[in-house]
C-alpha cells in the first residue's frame, strides 16, 4: 500500500528565519501582498517584525485583521473582499492556526471562486487551483496549520466547527521562527 505525502516547497526552521520572506517573495516577483494576521500580534510587536521587514524592502502590502481565534465564514467572506479590492499577489499569513487556517480558506476562494459560500469548502472539497500563494509564519506550537493540508472554519449560526482538506492550500513557503512565538504565555 502506498502513502501520499504533500510538503511545502520551501520551509525554513530557526532564529531568524522571517528574514528570508522578503527572498522568497521577491524572487516570485510579488508586488502586492495581503498580510493576514490579529490585532493582538500587531500590538504584541509579533507581526510588525514582518511587516517592518516588507516595509523597509519597498515592498506594497494592506493588513487584514478581522479573524478571531477559531475563524468564522465571516472572516473569510470579508478577508477575501480585501484580497480582491487590494488586488494582492499573494498572502504572507503571521499567526497561529487561526490565522493561518483562515488564510488558507482565503487563498483558496481566490482561485476557486465557486467555493465562495465557504460551506461547500467543508471536507475533501474537489477545487480546481492551486491557492493563491501563502507565506506562513507561525506564531504559536501544536496546530502544525504552516505545513498541513488542513483548515478548520468556524460556523458560528449552526454552532459547528467544520474541517476542509484539500491539497491545493498548502502554504508555499512555512517559516517557524522562535522569536515568533517568544511571547506566547
Ligand atoms: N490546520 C490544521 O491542521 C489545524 C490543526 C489543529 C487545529 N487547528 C485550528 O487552529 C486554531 C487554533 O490555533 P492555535 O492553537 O495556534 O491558536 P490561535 O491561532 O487560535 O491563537 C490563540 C491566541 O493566541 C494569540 N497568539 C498567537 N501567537 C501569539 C504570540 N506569539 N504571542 C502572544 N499571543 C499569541 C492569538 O492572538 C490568539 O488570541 C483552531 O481554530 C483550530 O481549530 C488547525
Amino acid at each position: 500500500m502506498s502513502k501520499r505525502i504533500i510538503l511545502n516547497e520551501t520551509s525554513y526552521f530557526g532564529k531568524g528565519a522571517i528574514k528570508e520572506i522578503i527572498n522568497e517573495l521577491q524572487s516570485r516577483h510579488f508586488q502586492k501582498i495581503l498580510v493576514t494576521t490579529g490585532e493582538d500580534l500587531l500590538e504584541f510587536g509579533v507581526a510588525t517584525k514582518v511587516t517592518d521587514l516588507l516595509r523597509d524592502a519597498g515592498i506594497n502590502f494592506e493588513v487584514y485583521t478581522d479573524i478571531k481565534p477559531n475563524p468564522t465564514i465571516e472572516n473569510i467572506k470579508n478577508g477575501v473582499d480585501v484580497c480582491k479590492r487590494f488586488d494582492a499577489q499573494a498572502i504572507v499569513a503571521i499567526g497561529g492556526g487561526s490565522i493561518i487556517d483562515a488564510s488558507k480558506a482565503i487563498g483558496i476562494i481566490m482561485t476557486n471562486p465557486e467555493f465562495s459560500d465557504v460551506r461547500s469548502l467543508e471536507g475533501l472539497a474537489e477545487t480546481k487551483n492551486k491557492s493563491l500563494p501563502i507565506i506562513a509564519v507561525s506564531t504559536t506550537a501544536g496546530t502544525a496549520a504552516e505545513v498541513t493540508i488542513n483548515y478548520v472554519i468556524t460556523d458560528v449560526e449552526k454552532k459547528r466547527k467544520f474541517v476542509c482538506v484539500d491539497p491545493h492550500d498548502i502554504p508555499v513557503v512555512a517559516i517557524v521562527d522562535p522569536d515568533m512565538s517568544a511571547s506566547m504565555p
